[in-house]
């Protein structure tokens, strides 16, 4: 396998030619004649611990499983999954591996990188990770008056913010006894809109920010951390070292960085540039996480991605969730043409995984240049969206019913709920329940999952819009955990197909370097700063506004 080839000119491949074949053939068959095979449910459905991924409202039959599984074959997916495990710098213009997976092994493995284990580092800093969370759960950090900590603010924006945004919602009612007198926020936004609301609200007495950034150089974050300081300085009068002492902690790949804008060693945890940011979750930058849900929760979160690790890196590819998932998607996307991904969970607790999936899938895989830096032949990154299923029910699903486009949708929805709550919110559930199925179903039968002619034709439905869905038996650290290691490597299996680096992220930096030559621009009194026209229009128009 060569690590800086895509896979060249796959079209040319006779796995893929099969494919065309077998997608031209099956083009005109509508889901509702696909969905009439009675062991369908039983040959398209797979399990894996509390998960099961249903793919039987997907258009393929189960040839097209085995043809996708040829294709990944002959991609050497087997070969990049071994490469991705050992260490090897599969992020390859970065040159640096992509060992997320490490920092969910247990403390018994090994794994060697430049003859060292990361797996005693790796569990150090959780060690540490631990100490500072257990003193904050026991109110023993005390701010500048000596009063304790019980509020602390996530300063982050991207991976250091979506991952720890969206666990901590999605797993709240697995909080301890001990984290309750303690409040987190997130603030991510350089706009300041979201710390200037807060810190209206808040003591600074007993205010705690943590600043996480891999790479300390955000100026979104750092912004806002400004900010903070900066209040906590008029508020104390305090000396900026004993606040940002007893108000600060750093969460970065980048110590002397973090120790260059003032947080000493001891309020440092750290993790490694082998740890992508929208991959970081789990290690210190889902400090937040473990304050809200405590260590042993995290725990069993790093322990339920591992499992979906050890899944992903042994089963046989017809039967690998995540490859499953990602040759689907392939099959949608590159053969029947569909360039939309709806992210649909019915339960309010993973309202945050649609903008968490949007960093993942779009800034890894929105990419048009392969590995060998050749452009790609294939579409490769739909444009992903969602929201809460029952509430986009309301708002988008007309269009997925009845519009022009053709969308692709996922399901997720958890089986048991409220088992210890009243009747009331169990059947609240089992309406989500129902609707979740109801959708998946009429999408794709159209008017054909009520067997009623439509009485005109704007109640017409023609369904034949594929979906995934993913039931879990419950939502817990375990199986939220295994749900994100899921698209994790689901992506990083399409990424493989495309030929490209899942794991860099050129295509954003052109756009801060224009900002920072913006901001200067902005605070020029005239001139059009060599910008364009319009820019120049701009500039000249919000220098009016504000009267200079
Ligand atoms: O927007 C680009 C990006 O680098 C993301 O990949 C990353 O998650 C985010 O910015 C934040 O970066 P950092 O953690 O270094 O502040």
């Amino acid at each position: 396998m060569n690590m800086a080839c895509g896979s060249n000119d796959l079209t040319t491949d006779i796995c893929w030619q099969a494919l065309s074949t077998h997608a031209e053939a099956l083009k005109p068959r509508h889901l509702k004649d696909l969905m009439a095979d009675g062991g369908r449910f039983q040959s398209l459905s797979f399990r894996h611990e509390g998960l099961l991924l249903d793919l039987s409202r997907q258009r393929i039959v189960p040839e097209t499983l085995e043809r996708l599984m040829s294709l990944a074959q002959a991609s050497e997916l087997p070969e990049w999954i071994a490469a991705l495990f050992a260490g090897e710098p599969v992020n390859d213009t970065e040159k640096r591996p992509a060992l997320h997976s490490a920092l969910r092994l247990p403390e018994s493995a090994s794994l060697q990188l430049e003859g060292q284990d990361l797996v005693p580092e790796v569990h150090a800093n959780l060690a540490r990770m631990a100490e500072m969370v257990a003193q904050l759960h026991q109110r023993q950090w005390r701010g500048y008056t000596g009063e304790p900590i019980d509020t602390v603010v996530n300063i982050g924006v991207g991976g250091s913010d979506l991952g720890p945004v969206m666990a901590c919602r999605a797993l709240a009612d697995f909080q301890p006894e001990a984290a309750r007198g303690l409040s987190i926020h997130f603030v991510s936004s350089m706009d300041g809109s979201q710390l200037a609301g807060l810190l209206d609200r808040l003591n600074p007495a007993t205010t705690l920010f943590i600043v996480s950034s891999k790479s300390f150089t955000t100026i979104d974050t750092l912004a806002n951390a400004e900010t903070a300081r900066r209040w906590l300085a008029d508020a104390s009068g305090m000396a900026d070292a004993v606040l940002v002492r007893r108000h600060f902690v750093a969460v970065t790949a980048s110590p002397e960085k973090a120790a260059a804008w003032g947080v000493p060693e001891d309020n440092q945890l750290h993790f490694w540039d082998w740890t992508g940011g929208r991959y970081s979750l789990w290690s210190t930058i889902g400090f937040p996480i473990a304050l809200k849900i405590g260590m042993e929760n995290f725990r069993r979160m790093l322990a339920g991605a591992h499992g979906m690790d050890e899944h992903f890196r042994t089963a046989e590819l017809g039967e690998n969730l995540p490859v499953l998932m990602a040759m689907v998607g392939v099959w949608n996307i590159n053969l029947l043409d569909y360039h939309a991904h709806a992210i649909l969970p019915y339960d309010g607790r993973l309202a945050h995984l649609p903008a968490y999936l949007e960093q993942l899938e779009m800034e890894s895989n929105g990419k048009s240049i392969r590995r060998d830096g050749s452009g790609s032949e294939l579409r490769t990154c739909p444009v992903l969206w969602g929201e809460v299923g029952p509430n986009a029910q309301h708002a988008f699903y007309q269009l997925l019913h009845q519009g022009t486009e053709p969308v692709m949708s996922d399901f997720i929805v958890p089986v048991r709920r409220y088992e210890a709550q009243s009747e009331t919110l169990q059947r609240q559930h089992q309406l989500a329940l129902a609707n979740c199925l109801a959708q998946a179903r009429v999408l794709a039968l159209g008017d054909a999952a009520l067997d009623a002619e439509p009485p005109t034709p704007w109640q017409q439905y023609s369904g034949n819009q594929p979906s995934t869905v993913l039931l879990l038996d419950e939502l817990s650290p375990a199986t939220f955990g295994a749900l994100i290691a899921l698209y994790e490597h689901k992506v990083f299996v399409q990424s493989v197909i495309w030929g490209i680096n899942p794991f860099d992220q050129w295509g954003v930096e052109l756009g801060k370097k224009m900002a920072t030559r913006m901001l200067e621009a902005l605070g020029q009194a005239d001139g059009d700063q060599g910008m364009d026209r319009p820019t120049a229009g701009l500039l000249g128009e919000i220098r009016r506004l504000r009267g200079c």
